[in-house]
C-alpha cells in the first residue's frame, strides 16, 4: 500500500502561519507523502510566512490581484484547485480555518469526492455578517470535512450541535500556538535575533507605552477602521505612547490608515511584518488594538491585554477568560477603554495574566496523528483523479460522511 498523499492548501497570511506547524509535523514523518498547494489569495504577506518556516510550496495558484473581490478569489481557486487536484491526485486536503481560499478548496476537493480535514474548526459567532465572509466560509468548509481538528471543547461543541458525529471530531488546540511558541522560543531565543530586533526597532522610546495595532476586516472598511484610527490619533496625542500599526496591504485598510494617521506625531505606520518581528513587538506591547482572529489567540499566551475592535468573537475562550475584550468600532469606546489600560495598573494586571486557552504548542502532532488513523483506500474513488484509477470498496461502516 503507497502511503497517503495529503494535500495541505492555503493563501492567506494567517492561514500559512496556521498550517505551517502542520506541514512541518507532517514532513517529519516517513509514511506520508505531503505535498503544499498555494492559491496565492495573498502574495506578499504569504510569502513572508513560507520564507520564514522554510515552506516550498509544490504548486502556487497565484491568483492576488489588487484589490480583489470575493467572486474572484472564489472562482480562480476553484479553477485552479480541481486542476491541481487532478493532477496532484491527493488522498486528503487539507485546508485552515475561514477565509475564501479555505472554502473554494473544500468545495474543489468535494467536487473531487477528495476527504477534506479542516483545521481550526467550529469556531461561530451565528452571525452569517460577522465576520463577514468568514462565517459562512468556515461552515460551508465545515459541511464538507469529514474530519474536523477543533481547536477548543467549544469548538468541538459547535459541532456536534450542528450534527456532526463526534467521532469525527478532534480537539487539538489551536496550530498558532505551535507557530507562536517555535517563534518565541527557538526563533527568538537566538541572541543573535533578539539584537537584530533590538536594532530594528530602535526607534521606539523605551520609556512609552507601546500600543501595537493591526486592522483588516471587510465588515470594518464601511467607516469602522477610521473611527478606529480616530481613537489612536488621540491615544497619540497623549504625548506618553508609541503606536505601532503593520498596515494590512488591502487597498482599503491602507486608505483609512493613511487618511486618519498619516504625519501623526507618534504614530508609525509600517508595511506588514514578518512573523517574527511581529511576536517580538506583541511580547513589548503595552496592549494590542486589533481586529484580527490570531492575534487574539496568541496574546493570552504571552500576557498582553487586547481590544478587540469587533462587535462579535468566535474565540470567547479569552473573552471569558478576561484578557480579551470586545470595544467594537465607537472611537469614545476604543479611546476609554485603552486609556484605562494605560493608566490603571490594577485594570493592566487584571488583562494581563498569560494563559492559554488555545493550545500547548502541540497541536500540529495531534492533528498528524489523527488523520493517519485513516486508511486512505477507505474513501479513494473515480472522481478524485483526472483518470479513474480503480480502489477497493471501502469497508460500509467506513465511508465517512461529514
Ligand atoms: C483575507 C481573508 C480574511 C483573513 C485575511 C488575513 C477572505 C475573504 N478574506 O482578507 O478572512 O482574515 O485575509 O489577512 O478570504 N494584498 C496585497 N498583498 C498581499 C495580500 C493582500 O497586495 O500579500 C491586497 C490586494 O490588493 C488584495 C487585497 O489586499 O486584493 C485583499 O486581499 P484578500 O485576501 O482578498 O482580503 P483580505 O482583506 O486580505
Ligand atoms: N501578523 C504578522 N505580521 C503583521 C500582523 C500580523 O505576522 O504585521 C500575524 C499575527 O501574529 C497573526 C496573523 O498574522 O498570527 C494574523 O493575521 P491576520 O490578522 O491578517 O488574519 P486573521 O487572523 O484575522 O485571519
Amino acid at each position: 500500500m503507497s502511503d497517503p498523499h495529503v494535500v495541505c492548501v492555503f493563501g492567506t497570511r494567517p492561514e500559512a502561519i496556521k498550517m505551517a506547524p502542520v506541514v512541518r509535523a507532517l514532513r517529519a514523518r516517513g509514511d506520508v507523502r505531503t505535498s503544499v498547494c498555494l492559491t496565492g489569495q495573498h502574495r506578499e504577506m504569504l510569502t513572508q510566512v513560507t520564507d520564514l518556516f522554510g515552506i516550498a510550496p509544490d504548486r502556487n495558484l497565484d491568483l492576488m490581484r489588487a484589490a480583489q473581490g470575493l467572486t474572484h478569489v472564489t472562482s480562480a481557486a476553484l479553477e485552479g484547485l480541481d486542476t491541481a487536484f487532478a493532477e496532484m491526485r491527493p488522498d486528503w486536503v487539507l485546508v485552515h480555518g475561514d477565509t475564501t481560499t479555505t472554502m473554494a478548496a473544500a468545495l474543489a476537493a468535494y467536487y473531487r469526492q477528495i476527504p477534506v480535514g479542516h483545521v481550526e474548526a467550529g469556531l461561530r459567532t451565528g452571525d452569517i455578517y460577522s465576520p463577514w465572509p468568514e462565517e459562512m466560509n468556515r461552515r460551508i468548509a465545515g459541511a464538507i470535512s469529514t474530519l474536523h481538528f477543533a481547536p477548543t471543547t467549544g469548538a468541538a461543541d459547535n459541532l456536534t450541535r450542528e450534527g456532526i458525529d463526534a467521532g469525527r471530531i478532534a480537539v487539538t488546540g489551536n496550530t498558532v500556538i505551535d507557530a507562536l511558541l517555535w517563534c518565541r522560543d527557538h526563533a527568538l531565543a537566538d541572541p543573535a535575533a533578539r539584537a537584530a530586533m533590538e536594532r530594528r526597532f530602535a526607534f521606539l522610546d523605551p520609556a512609552k507605552k507601546l500600543i501595537l495595532v493591526t486592522g483588516h476586516r471587510r465588515e470594518n472598511h464601511a467607516g469602522g477602521l477610521e473611527k478606529m484610527c480616530a481613537a489612536l490619533r488621540s491615544l497619540a496625542a497623549r504625548g506618553d505612547t508609541e503606536i505601532v500599526y503593520p498596515v494590512h496591504l488591502n487597498p482599503e485598510v491602507q486608505r483609512a490608515a493613511r487618511t486618519v494617521l498619516d504625519g501623526v506625531a507618534g504614530v508609525h505606520l509600517i508595511e506588514p511584518l514578518d512573523y517574527l518581528p511581529f511576536v517580538w513587538l506583541m511580547t513589548r506591547a503595552r496592549l494590542i488594538v486589533t481586529d484580527s482572529g490570531g492575534v487574539q489567540e496568541e496574546a493570552p499566551s504571552l500576557g498582553v491585554p487586547v481590544l478587540v475592535t469587533r462587535d462579535t468573537t468566535e474565540r470567547p475562550e479569552a473573552v471569558e477568560a478576561g484578557t480579551v475584550r470586545l470595544v467594537g468600532t465607537d472611537t469614545d469606546a476604543i479611546l476609554w477603554e485603552a486609556e484605562a489600560l494605560l493608566d490603571d495598573e490594577t485594570a493592566h494586571a487584571a488583562m494581563a495574566r498569560a494563559h492559554n486557552p488555545y493550545g500547548d504548542g502541540a497541536a500540529a502532532g495531534r492533528i498528524v496523528s489523527r488523520l493517519l488513523q485513516e486508511k486512505p483506500e477507505w474513501y479513494r474513488n473515480s472522481a478524485s483523479s483526472a483518470s479513474a484509477i480503480s480502489a477497493s470498496p471501502p469497508p460500509p461502516s467506513s465511508r465517512m460522511r461529514a
